[in-house]
């Protein structure tokens, strides 16, 4: 029904590093040439959990957006807005959080962790118990086909399709189509149509993807059915009908994790990120003086590329040829740790090459930001708006 649309948003957190961009932003740059892509700053998100500090908010989404765009991230294709700006998703949230049942967020094993990991800040809110809901709203109100992240994310993504399937389960059913089906349960016999039921609820209400296994396996063997009456039990085990929301899938990022600068995750707070637009003459001197193995002391001591971050930096960067000089020179302490590092500089510096030329344009006039977000905003808003008129009309809720 709606093809291939791709919704993903990114928390504002300022400039980007290579993490993002190797870790999420590659990968959006593929798809907007592939199909409908909208990617937006979830800033309702980062109060969630910064709700004490808004004041950075403004400025880390404009940072992030003109880094998107550095990135290559092409408003022609793709469109960027900002969740704020398309307050469609706040009620779309409200709604969904009617029939939303609290031991679903509570389960979502973010949750929990969050709370531990973040124990100086005071999570015990709402909003942060919320958090997954809205993101289900993201993605809803634009009835997207895909949701590409992270695989902390898939539990979010899981708990989205269980609220769509719930709220058509709820709100979708169509005249005629449900005493049609009812009448095929009974023909299943009173056994059968029991269990019928029970699946059906278990699937649709819980979640249970056995459940609709087992189901269709059931009417698979139930012999006594005419193909007309299987037809309407495997629609109505889904649902009955109107599609009022889609069910997302995740789209896995298939592109590469990038280490930071210590072999850790590249992340701002462990200080070991190398910046999306970072000077060439810095980027230069974090590379030449990384932690390599600490074997090698001296320069006639091999190492080996299996214990050094830098090596990690190779896997991403440079080709199979380059990989095994390193390897080579690394553990016959035929080359230095300089020299080593030399070729994964020159290729950091020629990926970014070009994201410094395309934000120069941006820095050199930030209307044109403003304009691209207010022009992708107003696209997402009238995506959201046309949803929205179903959902209300669905719950009830159309006053016209
Ligand atoms: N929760 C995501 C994160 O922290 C950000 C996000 C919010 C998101 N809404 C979304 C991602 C919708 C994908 C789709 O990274
Ligand atoms: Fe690391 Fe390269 Fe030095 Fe080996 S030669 S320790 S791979 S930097």
């Amino acid at each position: 029904m709606y093809p291939d649309r791709v919704v993903s948003g990114m928390r504002p957190t300022g400039a980007m590093h290579l993490g993002h961009y190797h870790g999420a932003l590659k990968s959006w740059i593929t798809m907007q040439s592939e199909q409908p892509c909208l990617f937006f700053v979830a800033d309702w998100h980062a109060l969630t959990t910064h709700y004490d500090d808004p004041s950075i908010i403004v400025k880390s989404s404009w940072d992030m957006i003109v880094d998107w765009l550095a990135a290559g991230i092409d408003p022609s294709q793709a469109t960027i807005f900002i969740q704020s700006r398309v307050p469609e998703h706040a009620e779309l949230h409200l709604l969904l959080s009617m029939a939303t049942p609290l031991g679903w967020l509570e389960r979502v094993p973010t949750y929990k962790d969050q709370i531990e990991n973040l124990a100086n800040r005071d999570l015990s809110t709402y909003g942060f118990l919320g958090y997954p809901l809205l993101q289900a709203a993201d993605v809803l109100i634009y009835r997207a086909s895909e949701v590409p992240v992270g695989e902390d994310q898939v539990p979010h993504i899981e708990m989205m399709r269980e609220i769509a399937r719930r709220f058509n389960h709820l709100y979708g059913k169509e005249k005629g189509f449900e005493e049609k089906a009812l009448d095929a349960v009974k023909k299943l016999g009173s056994k059968r149509a029991k269990l019928y039921m029970e699946l059906r609820t278990g699937y649709q209400q819980d979640g249970h993807d056995e459940a609709l296994e087992q189901a269709r396996a059931m009417l698979n063997d139930a012999g006594s059915l005419s193909n007309i009456d299987r037809e309407r039990l495997f629609g109505y085990l889904e649902g009955s009908r109107k599609l009022i929301l889609v069910e997302p899938q995740v789209k896995l990022s298939t592109s590469s994790r990038l280490p930071g600068l210590d072999g850790r995750k590249m992340s701002k707070s462990y200080a070991n990120a190398i910046g999306l637009r970072e000077d060439p003459e810095t980027v230069t001197k974090k590379i030449r003086t990384m932690p390599t193995d600490p074997a090698r002391v001296r320069r006639t001591d091999p190492g080996d590329p299996r214990k050094c971050p830098v090596w990690q930096l190779h896997e991403v960067y440079t080709s199979e040829a380059v990989k095994d000089w390193v390897v080579k020179g690394c553990t016959s302490a035929g080359i230095g740790c300089i020299e080593c590092k030399q070729p994964v500089i020159d290729e950091v510096l020629a990926e970014q090459q070009p994201m410094h030329e395309r934000a120069q344009q941006y820095l050199d006039d930030p209307s044109l930001v403003r304009a691209i977000v207010a022009d992708g905003c107003d696209v997402a808003r009238k995506l959201a708006q046309e949803t929205m008129r179903d959902v209300r009309e669905a719950m009830g809720l159309d006053y016209t």
